[in-house]
């Protein structure tokens, strides 16, 4: 890979109910909001020539919210599929899930399952939802898979290499840019592992608010940075 190639872009969706209290609107409303705002990025980073775009829609700690609120993001798959199949269609965007959706309602599950399989022979970005998704509950499965390998003999302790832990992995995708809107600096148990040597860019930006002019800020400021990946040349 060249090193300043953008070929993964992981977003952190934050904000969505400030911008809606803001406006003295119910929370759902942010989240109807920054699902359409999924589909606009989406599209413009597919033109971009961004190969994959990972969106953190649902973290497994996001379990802590109100029911009416869950209830209101696991209608969103269908809302989702109903309302942009044809542009992903046209744009050949992928859909693709990372995360435990076996815990989901089964219309919502339905919903996913629907939408990765129209869209599975399109050839153009993946775009891969995690849903139900945390980094600990990920790393601790392929560790579990792993030491199952070890214990039945069929694979040696000196063979577990950074590859063979990400034959495990949801999706080992290296991350090239991380974004999280809404002003908070952190990572929020999201792709820990794929994001080692990724650049971070936060904003202040509520995702609602995040559009391509946005997008296009964080593009820039990403091509800016001095990928060294632990080495010390400046290789552009
Ligand atoms: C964070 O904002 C956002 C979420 C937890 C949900 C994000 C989900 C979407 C935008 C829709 C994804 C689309 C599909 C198809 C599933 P927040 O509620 O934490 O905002 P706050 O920090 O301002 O309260």
């Amino acid at each position: 890979m060249e090193k300043k190639k953008l070929n993964h872009l992981a977003i952190i969706l934050d904000g969505n109910g400030r911008w809606a209290q803001a406006r003295n609107l119910p929370r759902f409303k942010g989240h109807y909001e920054g699902g359409k705002r999924v589909k606009e990025i989406a599209i413009a980073a597919s033109l971009k020539g961004i190969k994959r775009m990972s969106v953190y829609a649902f973290s497994t700690e996001n379990w802590k919210r109100p029911t009416s609120e869950i209830d209101y993001i696991f209608k969103l798959p269908r809302l989702f599929l109903d309302m942009y199949l044809s542009d992903l269609m046209k744009y050949q965007i992928k859909i693709e899930c990372i995360g435990d959706i076996s815990q989901v309602s089964s219309n919502a599950k339905k919903a996913i399952n629907d939408c990765i399989e129209k869209t599975k022979n399109n050839t153009g970005m993946v775009l891969c939802f995690a849903l139900n998704y945390g980094s600990y509950q990920e790393i601790i499965n392929a560790t579990r898979n792993i030491a199952s390998l070890v214990k039945e003999d069929k694979l040696n302790i000196e063979d577990i290499t950074k590859e063979t832990f990400e034959e495990y992995l949801m999706d080992s995708t290296p991350v090239d840019l991380l974004i999280r809107t809404s002003g908070e600096q952190r990572i929020s148990n999201f792709l820990l592992w794929q994001i080692a040597y990724s650049e971070i860019y936060f904003t202040n930006v509520m995702w609602p608010d995040f559009n391509e002019e946005e997008l296009d800020k964080a593009i820039a400021n990403y091509y800016q940075r001095d990928r060294r990946f632990g080495g010390i040349k400046n290789e552009k």
